[in-house]
């Protein structure tokens, strides 16, 4: 290299330097200028909320040197998931689940009160209101899968009973459909139902065995879920929300234990003192008992409350 051409190259990289400093202030100013422009929201937690969502945006796109291309299909697969939702479906708690944000925040927050029974997401599929159901209702109304009986208590972690506790209970079908999902193969409250407990905190529904199911993929969500090479299975599990007077309510699932995907959930749900025996009964007496065909299958497990 003559010195003409090292005075050149040093010219050259002088100016590259000063244009990446100058287009870097450019972008702090930018910032700069969008967490300032927040500074007069007058609740605090609401400017806490927006400035840190300011700033980690604005990293984002710094870190990923995010291209206006990429911004544009951002807006539009927003825009894709805004439009999917219905008085039925909601596609954007859907990307908050698949993206681990449900689970993060219910982390966060969740009850975690030694012996009681821990929280997970509440999902998709609570949209509707379940119907009341008088204990040992059956709630799979299609009546097309394993039998299978669910029976616990309500209860303190110092297994003090809580009478008159309800419990909300919605599962997909045998097929791994929710009635709001199939309305023309379901009637509206297949697998929900709103339980009481009785003067011992007790709580018993027949039902069938639920088996693992695909979140739905016809939407922005599934589009994401392939573009990243995962499947959309969760576990097979029942929902619940128990609430009594005086105790902090849970919302939570039971999942099948021994089921599949129960370390893959598409939704990072799974927690292990929720996977419970769905054990095998071949007893023809207790079934009758149970008014269920023999044999079936028997979930047996508490819901431990948290007194406020
Ligand atoms: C559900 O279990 O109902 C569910 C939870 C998160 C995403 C999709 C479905
Ligand atoms: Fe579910």
């Amino acid at each position: 290299m003559t010195t003409e051409d090292a005075v050149a190259a040093a010219a050259a990289t002088e100016e590259a330097v000063s244009t990446t400093t100058a287009s870097e202030a450019a972008v702090d100013a930018v910032t700069r200028q969008a967490v300032d422009s927040l500074s007069a929201t007058a609740d605090p937690r609401l400017r806490d909320l927006l400035t840190a969502l300011v700033r980690h945006l604005h990293a984002f796109a710094r870190e990923t040197r995010l291209t206006q291309t990429e911004w544009e299909q951002a807006v539009g697969f927003l825009t894709a998931t805004g439009q999917a939702c219905t008085d039925t479906r909601q596609e954007f708690i859907l990307l908050s689940d698949v993206l681990g944000l449900s689970m993060l925040v219910e982390t966060l927050h969740g009850h975690s009160a030694p012996g009681t029974t821990e929280s997970t997401v509440l999902g998709p599929f609570h949209l509707t209101q379940s119907p009341d159901r008088e204990l040992g209702d059956i709630i799979d109304l299609v009546g097309d899968g394993e039998p299978c009986v669910v029976s616990g208590r309500v209860r303190t972690a110092d297994g003090t009973p809580l009478p008159g506790a309800v419990v909300d209970v919605w599962q997909a079908d045998a097929h791994g459909f929710y009635d709001v999902q199939r309305p023309d193969a379901q009637p509206p409250g297949n697998g929900r139902g709103l339980f009481t407990t009785d003067a011992e905190g007790a709580f018993w529904f027949r039902t069938c065995v639920p088996s693992p199911y695909p979140i739905p993929t016809d939407g922005p969500v599934g589009t994401l879920l392939k573009a990243s090479g995962r499947h959309p299975y969760r576990p097979a599990h029942i929902h619940f929300i128990a609430t009594a007077d005086g105790h902090a309510p849970v919302t939570t699932h039971i999942f099948v234990a021994g089921g599949a995907h129960l370390d893959s959930d598409a939704v990072f749900a799974v927690k292990d003192s929720l996977v419970k025996d769905f054990t095998p009964t071949d007893d023809p007496s207790l079934a009758r008992e149970f008014g269920v065909p023999n044999p079936f299958r028997h979930a047996r497990f508490d819901l431990v409350l948290e007194r406020e």
